[in-house]
């Protein structure tokens, strides 16, 4: 199968402190990976990594993106090259309106109203960025602008974290409907596993200490850390490879 993304033999410091150990995985076109792991583990700055967002320092590895090696490139260029991330902690932007990025994002008039509709985010177009938006209203208007920009591969760093259960079945399904679209791709770390209801992912894996641990069924994996925790999972599998 084609894959959209591989992560070879990554690893990465963040001043003298390792955060990332020999990160290796692949996602295949159209295929929705899941990454579960406790907090610190290091999953956003995976996702962070495969943006190219800086402060970090790669001490090894490779990024691969279509078949094209990223890791020279700069944000922007990945981006064009069909990258996009949803925040686990957005930044909020004073003087720039949701509605100026909307409109840069996409020409498409009719799908803006009916998107921020359907997100219930029709009041705050006119509102800077993410300023002074409640914790479910930032996880909504990054799901707004991620799929105005139409990338091929998304990066959702939990998504549904802070979101309402109305909302979260809501943006699952604005999602899961974007998702279905040819060939897009998606990584998604999520704590709660509520989005997991929504999409159909088929691999999940776990990180703990920088380590990537344990390949499987996402639900049967999000099961099995509610019951014995994230311990277990370095216990009931060999760790392996997400290859
Ligand atoms: N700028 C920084 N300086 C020092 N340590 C950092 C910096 N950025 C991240 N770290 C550390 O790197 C580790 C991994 O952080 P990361 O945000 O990737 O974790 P995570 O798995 O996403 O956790 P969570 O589930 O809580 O979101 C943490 O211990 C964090 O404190
Ligand atoms: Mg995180």
């Amino acid at each position: 199968m084609d894959s959209m993304l591989e992560v070879r033999n990554l690893s990465v410091e963040i001043g003298a402190k390792e955060i990332l150990k020999d990160i290796s995985l692949v996602i295949n076109k159209g295929e929705i990976a899941v990454l579960f792991g406790p907090n610190g583990s290091g999953k956003s700055t995976l996702l962070k990594m495969i943006m190219g967002l800086s402060g970090y320092n790669k001490t090894g590895g490779e990024i691969i993106l279509k078949g094209r090696k990223i890791d020279g490139l700069s944000t922007d260029e990945r981006v064009k090259l069909g990258l996009g991330i949803m925040y686990q902690h957005p930044p909020k932007i004073r003087g720039v309106k949701l509605n100026q990025i909307v409109s840069f994002l996409s020409k498409n008039q009719k799908e803006i109203e009916d998107l921020s509709e359907r997100l219930s985010l029709k009041e705050h177009l006119n509102r800077d960025i993410n300023l002074g938006f409640s914790g479910g209203e930032m996880k909504r208007s990054e799901l707004l602008q991620i799929i105005l920009q139409d990338p091929d591969l998304l990066l959702l760093d939990e998504p549904e974290s802070g979101v309402d259960l109305e909302n979260i079945s809501i943006m699952g399904d604005v999602l899961n409907n974007y998702l279905k679209k040819e060939n897009k791709s998606a990584l998604i770390i999520t704590h709660t596993g509520y989005i997991l209801d929504y999409i159909k992912a088929k691999r999940g894996c776990v990180m703990i200490n920088g380590k990537l641990w344990c390949v499987g069924s996402p639900k049967e994996m999000f099961e099995s850390i509610r019951k014995s925790g994230y311990e277990k999972c370095k216990e009931c599998h060999e760790p392996e490879r997400m290859e």
